[in-house]
């Protein structure tokens, strides 16, 4: 689907891409550049580059790049359409009228359409006679009217057609609720509730969306609790229950729980900061997003074996994550939820204030099954410990633990300080070690990129990328060096793809900029091009060096066919396959 090209400039014009990325990433002027930590993937030193002067981004780290549309789409995990969709309502801008749809868009709506008259037909049900026992569960857990409403709480009846049945008198079709997760498809071809005899929590995202339902049982049955799994509108990975309230909190901090109900009974009790993940593991993607609304995680998992495991999992994924980590040590109950009820918010405050931070909570777990009575104990302790402090980076904290460690163990402090040094001086050398293979991936990694065809020559795929970054740069280059270039004599698609765009838009005299590329570029190969722009600092930028590229890549024997091989002479088909 193409936009107009005023359409287009207007848009960026009106959502510059140092003002858009902002609110994702926090940025710092680094020359001409804006740099920061990249939201694509988990780094703790900024390889993200803004580029204002073309207005975009390219991250040296993972290879994410583009313009402010490509940034949305990823970020977001939209389509180019709804990306634009997003850039406009956040400019004021109205859609082109006449605007094409390739389908995803309506889908989308559609389904938020469907979830949004379910979540209300569950919410009706509860403060119906269908749904008393509903209401009398959630009432029997402490929470007040206001709080049902507020997080729109709801009932699925006991029966098996009951949402089905409604939905249908509102004009959805069977597939479209089976699509959606909200109905499963029966033996005979038709549809029944996906979620019955349940008490329901509806998941909305950022945007105000319902996206999703999460279902208890009334009683102990099992599976105790039912989860919508993915759809057009819903990534399960992504999802985060109760961030639509807890990004407006005035909190610098989330408080992360491991159930709704958890979350639920914090934010009655005044704790609006609280979120949930939604019954699978921490997921980078989901750490990510929450290190994008807090500078600090308080970890609030069960207070069992299997939350305490959770914890230093979730550890360990915020290890990569630049956002300062603490893990809770629940007492007086085994979740937040029981320790509300029980002993009322200011336990749950003076717990809160409390909170270990990760060097702690990891001493404490390894002390966890020692007794400290016997010499044997106190020195797995130790050496548990001293592997632990190894790796915290501040010397005065190594310092305060040492000493903590040596009264524990009776090891003396010296001794333990000069073990985590030895134990850092071999993190140094592995580090150095790895350091030196990112290099080396880094140089392969250009050899190995998936936009050649294998075996592609490394001489031709520079050449290919520094002649296209000239041809950026110098559009005029095209006529004094390239006469007789032709997409086809690219090694790469993706390259031919942009060579050609770039001559149909010089042949127009436009100059060329990377966001002339997105309706024809995908997001990654939209990261290829970022790339192949942020080395042309590196140019000599002369019609003798594009002659000399345009050389190497007419050399090349690895052509890819004008429309394939059909068309070729026996002597063209020949070629193909000389080495
Ligand atoms: N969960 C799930 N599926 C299950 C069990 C749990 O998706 N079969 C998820 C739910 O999001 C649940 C969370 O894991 O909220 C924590 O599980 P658990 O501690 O067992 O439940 P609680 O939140 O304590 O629920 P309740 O207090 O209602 O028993
Ligand atoms: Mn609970």
């Amino acid at each position: 689907m193409r936009f107009s090209e005023a359409f287009l400039d207007e848009l960026r014009s009106k959502n510059d891409i140092e003002t858009v990325v902002s609110s994702y990433v926090q940025l710092r002027r680094s020359g001409r550049l804006l740099s920061g930590l990249c939201p694509f993937h988990g780094e703790k030193t900024p390889s993200f580059y803004i580029y204002p002067e073309t207005q975009s981004y390219y991250c040296f780290g993972c290879g994410a790049g583009g313009d402010v549309i490509t940034f949305i789409r990823t970020a977001e995990n939209l389509s180019y359409a709804d990306a634009v969709q997003l850039l406009a309502n956040r400019a004021g801008m109205a859609m082109p009228e006449d605007q094409v749809d390739d389908g995803t868009v309506a889908l989308r709506k559609r389904c938020y359409a469907a979830n949004r008259e379910a979540a209300k037909f569950f919410h009706t049900q509860l403060h119906s006679d269908m749904g008393k026992e509903g209401l009398a569960y959630f009432l029997s857990r402490g929470l007040q009217p206001a709080t049902i409403r507020h997080f729109g709480l709801g009932f699925a009846p006991n029966e098996w057609t009951a949402l089905t049945k409604h939905l249908r008198s509102l004009g959805f079709r069977d597939d479209e609720l089976i699509q959606f997760n909200l109905a499963r498809k029966s033996k005979n071809g038709g549809a029944y509730d996906a979620f019955r005899n349940r008490v329901i929590f509806p998941i909305i995202d950022l945007q105000g969306n319902v996206v999703a339902f999460g279902g208890r049982v009334l009683d102990d049955t099992k599976p105790k609790y039912l989860n919508s799994s993915d759809t057009i509108a819903y990534k399960k990975s992504r999802g985060v229950f109760a961030l639509n309230f807890a990004k407006n909190s005035d909190e610098k901090e989330l408080i992360l729980c491991e159930g709704y109900m958890d979350v639920i009974a914090l934010h009655q009790a005044g704790f609006t900061n609280a979120v949930a993940g939604l019954g699978t593991a921490l997921t980078e993607e989901q750490a990510l997003l929450l290190s994008r609304y807090a500078q600090q995680v308080n970890i609030c998992y069960d207070s069992d074996e299997a939350g305490r495991k959770a914890a230093e999992k979730a550890v360990r994924v915020f290890s990569k994550i630049n956002v300062k980590i603490k893990v809770l040590q629940l007492s007086g109950g085994k979740d937040p939820d029981e320790i509300i009820k029980n002993h009322g918010p200011e336990k749950m405050r003076a717990i809160l204030s409390g909170a270990m931070n990760d060097t702690e909570f990891q001493l404490s777990r390894a002390k966890e099954n020692l007794s400290l009575e016997t010499e044997d104990d106190k020195l797995s302790y130790a050496n548990e410990a001293v592997k632990i402090l190894a790796s915290v980076p501040n010397p005065i904290e190594r310092d305060l633990y040492a000493s903590k460690i040596s009264e524990e163990t009776g090891v003396a402090k010296p001794t333990i300080l000069a073990q985590i040094d030895r134990q850092r001086r071999n993190h140094q050398k592995n580090k150095q070690k790895e350091q030196f293979l990112s290099i080396e991936k880094e140089m392969s990694s250009f050899a190995k990129s998936e936009f050649y065809p294998p075996g592609t020559p490394v001489r031709t795929r520079k050449a290919e990328e520094q002649l296209l970054a000239s041809l950026f740069h110098s559009p005029d280059f095209l006529q004094v060096a390239c006469a007789d270039l032709q997409g086809t004599d690219f090694s790469s698609q993706t390259n031919r793809t942009i060579f050609e765009r770039l001559t149909a838009l010089i042949a127009q005299s436009h100059h060329p900029s990377i966001h002339d590329f997105n309706d024809c570029l995908t997001p990654s190969e939209m990261g290829h091009l970022s790339k192949i722009l942020s080395s042309s600092e590196k140019l000599g930028n002369s019609p003798k060096e594009c002659r000399d590229c345009v050389c190497v890549i007419k050399e090349s024997p690895s052509s890819i066919p004008p429309t394939g091989a059909g068309h070729l002479s026996d002597d063209e088909f020949l070629k193909l396959f000389h080495k």
